[in-house]
């Protein structure tokens, strides 16, 4: 089929607004939108902003209410704990509203925040939806960071409620969460006045009297009441969820989402973007934790009335490299979407995808990959493979969606290994220069996209409208920042190369090294201290921490580096995967004292490096090639 994208692009460019109002068409709202956009309201404007809906409505309630209550909303399918369950709309609606009235009855309603601190359980898309109905704010914390972390999330959100569960499994160890929220809690200044536990067989969590309660416990009074709490109407502005995501310091972004916009741009997303039709079985293999786990786990594929896959597993070893084959043959899944990482599991662990033989594949239409840079040697390995397009896409938390993709509901576009081709309406993507200067095609630049933002991308961080401007929108004025490089070939299609700030993508984990580095320096013997990505040949990046001793320290460094291994475990969590630190005598520096990671980082991939031309004392690059060859990297 010839693409319609060209054509959709082209309607969205002359009449953003008509654009959208006809995409908001597909909602049901309890006031319809008059004005499609205001310009003057928040940071940039504000979608929809005197429109009135309900979020869980459009994913629950209305596809019961058109007939489709015995159709699969959730399939949970858990190697881990051996266990498959169906989840159909109507029961999803039975568990959604009476939650949603344990909820109340905690005092929780509109505008409050709720923590939900879980593993990929059906009770955390349950826990969600419930806050969703009754309009408080969900803000889920994914489940292998720290205490510290959760406590920086608490202080931010100042929650009133945390839903929470008492243990998440990893292949190998249960990740007892109630130690952790208890730590986080005690942590925090800010407590919330209740915590609802829900137990898991694996590992039951002992309860703070007064403070926790039992979900089961309390959702089964709530039945047996007959209490169930109806859809609250919400303004399409007002906050469906705060996810807080890595910035450049060890505090994190509370990226806000609205309502109206969310339902808008995803609802659109599911059929023109990813080509699904409604009843079809799409699975997201990430976390909730994740924005990726939040869009397209729970949002995008119930507002459009699809069955969701929720995975509690891993692509290898639960049981072993053919996992993924056996959930997409077992639910018949239509569409796979996971980071480009599981699939190097997968390729290291099985290169010749022996494992593939014993399944059949052939409901799957399109694999989507995201999360960070999908290198063409993967790209290329899943087509052979499984025979079936391979599509990038490239996303932020902080847009909740898809910036640029190849849209298969619209007619795919060519695939170029190494782009993921176009950008969505909504978006206009430039490619600029420090002075906000286009630059030509084929040369790299700062990539940016011209205000407003579409539905669903944040209007601000979470009580922060200042850190929203100074974040994304004062570097280049009119244009809101992405923070990645890349540049934009003769064909339009777009190649996304690399952040230009401290992030790095772990595992496509968003990790900040300025966090890691605040926790290397908050060691008593460290003077000083750099946190570079280096290339990983399974995580995509894995951070790298080089450390510079207080004069006078004169343990040994090897117990030094393995005490700073356990204080970023300790204090950011195990996803941090920071397994490297190194000590050095001196960092690199510039004669103005800024310390040239960039350098570092070539040094630490083996890449081909020139000596800058600003820096101190040549000879410390020498030291520090010495220092990682000693170390074995
Ligand atoms: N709760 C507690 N701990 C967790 C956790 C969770 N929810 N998720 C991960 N961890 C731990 C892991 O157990 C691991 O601990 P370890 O150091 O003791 O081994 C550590 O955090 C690092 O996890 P990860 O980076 O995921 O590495 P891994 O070796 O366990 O798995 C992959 C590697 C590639 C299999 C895995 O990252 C994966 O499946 N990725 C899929 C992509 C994805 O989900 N991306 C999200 C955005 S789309
Ligand atoms: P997150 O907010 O966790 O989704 O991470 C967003 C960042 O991941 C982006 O700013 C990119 O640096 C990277 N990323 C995500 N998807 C892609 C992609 N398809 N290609 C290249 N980088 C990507």
């Amino acid at each position: 089929m010839a693409s319609r994208y060209a054509q959709v692009y082209a309607a969205w460019q002359k009449d953003p607004q008509a654009f959208w109002a006809e995409a908001a068409r597909e909602i049901d709202w309890i006031e319809p939108p008059r004005v499609i956009f205001d310009e003057k309201a928040g940071v940039y404007g504000h979608w929809f902003p005197d429109a009135v809906c309900n979020t869980c409505w459009n994913a629950v309630d209305r596809h019961v209410k058109a007939g489709h209550g015995e159709r699969p909303a959730i399939i949970y399918d858990s190697p881990v704990t051996d266990t498959k369950r169906t989840i159909s709309y109507a029961s999803l609606l039975d568990e959604v509203e009476t939650l949603a009235a344990v909820l109340r009855d905690f005092n929780v309603g509109k505008g409050d925040r709720v923590i939900v601190y879980m593993p990929m359980i059906p009770e955390a898309i349950i826990g969600m939806l419930a806050c969703a109905r009754i309009g408080a704010i969900h803000s889920v914390v994914f489940g292998g960071f720290a205490a510290r972390e959760l406590a920086t999330r608490i202080d931010d959100a100042k929650p009133k409620l945390v839903l929470a569960a008492s243990c998440g499994i990893e292949p190998g160890r249960i990740v007892h969460y109630k130690p952790l929220l208890d730590q986080a809690i005690e942590l925090s200044t800010s407590k919330p006045h209740a915590v609802l536990m829900f137990q898991r067989d694996q590992g039951h969590a002992s309860l703070v009297a007064g403070r926790d309660h039992d979900w089961a416990k309390s959702v089964a009074n709530a039945r047996a009441a007959g209490q169930r709490a109806a859809c609250t109407p919400l303004k399409a502005t007002d906050p469906l969820y705060v996810l807080y995501t890595s910035g450049t310091t060890g505090i994190p972004k509370g990226v806000v989402r609205d309502n109206g916009g969310h339902m808008v741009a995803l609802k659109w997303s599911m059929k023109n973007l990813y080509g699904i039709d409604p009843g079809e079985v799409f699975w997201a293999a990430s976390d909730v934790g994740w924005v990726v786990g939040h869009s397209y786990i729970v949002y995008a594929p119930l507002l459009h009335g699809a069955t969701t896959i929720l995975y509690e597993g891993k692509p290898v070893g639960t049981p072993d490299a053919g996992a993924f084959w056996r959930v997409i043959e077992e639910h018949n899944i239509v569409a796979l979407f996971t980071a480009p990482t599981a699939f190097r599991a997968i390729k290291k662990e099985d290169p010749n995808a022996e494992h593939l033989k014993k399944y059949s594949t052939k409901s799957l239409r399109t694999l989507f990959l995201a999360g960070e840079r999908a290198d063409p040697d993967t790209v290329q390995w899943a087509e052979r493979i499984l025979g079936v397009p391979v599509i990038d896409h490239w996303w932020q938390t902080e847009t909740g969606w898809c910036i640029v993709g190849n849209p298969v509901g619209l007619g795919q576009l060519p695939v170029k290994h190494g782009s993921p081709t176009v950008p969505m309406p909504g978006y206009d993507v430039r490619i600029v220069d420090e002075a906000a200067k286009p630059v030509a095609d084929g040369r790299m630049g700062s990539i940016v996209v011209k205000l407003p933002l579409p539905p669903g991308a944040l209007p601000t961080l979470w009580q922060n409208d200042e850190r929203m401007r100074e974040s994304y929108l004062v570097d280049f004025p009119g244009y809101y920042k992405t923070a990645d490089a890349g540049y934009r070939d003769a064909d339009g299609y777009l190649y996304i190369m690399g952040r230009t700030d401290d992030i790095i993508n772990v595992a496509g984990h968003r990790l900040s090294t300025g966090g890691m580095e605040e926790v290397l320096a908050s060691h008593p013997d460290v003077a000083e201290c750099a946190v570079i990505g280096m290339k990983d040949s399974l995580k995509g990046e894995a951070p790298c921490g080089f450390i510079v001793l207080k004069s006078g320290v004169t343990r040994p460094h090897a117990d030094i580096e393995k005490e700073i291994v356990a204080l970023v475990r300790e204090k950011i969590g195990p996803v941090a995967a920071f397994k490297v630190a190194v000590t050095v005598g001196r960092l690199p520096k510039t004669r103005s004292g800024k310390i040239l990671r960039g350098t570092m980082k070539k040094i630490a991939d083996h890449d081909e490096w020139s000596m800058p031309a600003t820096v101190d004392d040549p000879a410390i690059f020498e030291e520090i090639g010495d220092a990682l060859k000693h170390k074995g990297v």
